[in-house]
Order: structure tokens, then sequence, then C-alpha cells
């Protein structure tokens, strides 16, 4: 069934230059890029994106990373793009994500971990109504 999930690639993978490298991985697996845009995000955003981790220990750091400099935020389309995207990026701590994931190759760093993808049929509703409302 064909899906829509919200991606961010994070201000470590557009300052390191992989933006060209995460796209391409994307586009060669043949999910569609349905929008896209690199942007400078506020704390307002930051909280409302990441409300279920707000109250977290590690959060005010994670606030702190992704509103320090551009990101690239970006609807992909395609069968089951949901889990498609979450098995291509890999496991959250780059240090111990598989080989052949973006961040098993491309990341060492559990917090400066280069993605995000939507998790869950839910949260991607949610994601997506908070980055592109113009797509509803
Ligand atoms: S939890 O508590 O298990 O639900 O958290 P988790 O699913 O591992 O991660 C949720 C998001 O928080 C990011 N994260 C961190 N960022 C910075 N520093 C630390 N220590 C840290 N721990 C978790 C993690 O990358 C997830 O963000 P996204 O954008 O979804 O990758």
């Amino acid at each position: 069934m064909s899906e829509r999930t919200l991606v961010l690639i994070k201000p470590d993978a557009v300052s390191r230059g992989l933006v060209g490298e995460i796209l391409s991985r994307y586009e060669r697996k043949n999910l569609t890029i349905v929008a896209m845009e690199q942007r400078t995000i506020d704390s307002a955003l930051a909280d409302a994106h990441y409300a279920e981790h707000v109250e977290k220990p590690f959060y005010p750091g994670l606030r702190d990373f992704i509103t320090s400099a551009p990101l690239v935020a970006l609807v992909l389309e395609g069968d089951q793009a949901i889990d498609v995207v979450r098995k291509m990026n890999g496991a959250t701590d780059s240090r111990v994500a598989d080989p052949g994931t973006i961040r098993g190759d491309l990341s060492i760093s559990k917090s400066e971990n280069l993605v995000h993808a939507s998790d869950s049929t839910e949260s991607a509703k949610r994601e997506l109504a908070l980055w592109f409302p113009e797509l509803d």
C-alpha cells in the first residue's frame, strides 16, 4: 500500500555535505520525493515535532542540535514507505546500526545520527501535517 512518511536530513548531515548521498539512496530505492525544503527551525517547531520527548533528559541537547543549523525536510512516498525508510535509516544509535544502512555507513554517533523518519502511521500523519500542512 502506498504511503507517505516524513524524513528530516538533520543539521549534521547537511553540514557534512551528505544530503546528495542520502537523497540518492532514497531515490535509488524508488521512493518518490513528494516535497522537500531546506530550513532552520525554531524551538517551537522542535518541541512540537519531538513532543513525546521534551521531558526526557537528552531533549535540551537534541533541541539545541536540531535548531542549530539548516536541515532538509522531505516527504517520501512509496509502498510501505514508513517501514522501508526506517529500515534504510538503521538503528537510532549509529554506533550499532547495521552496515548498509544510512546511519551504519555514514555516522558513528547516537545524537548526531543524520536522519529522522516517522515511526508509525500515526506519527507520519501528525508529522506531515506539522511540516507540510499545504499537502493536507
Ligand atoms: S526513547 O527515549 O527511547 O523513546 O528515545 P529514542 O527513540 O531512542 O530517540 C528519540 C529521539 O531522540 C533522539 N535521541 C537523542 N538525541 C540526542 N542525544 C541523545 N542522547 C539522544 N537520545 C535519543 C533520537 O535520535 C530520536 O530522534 P529521531 O529524530 O527520531 O532520530
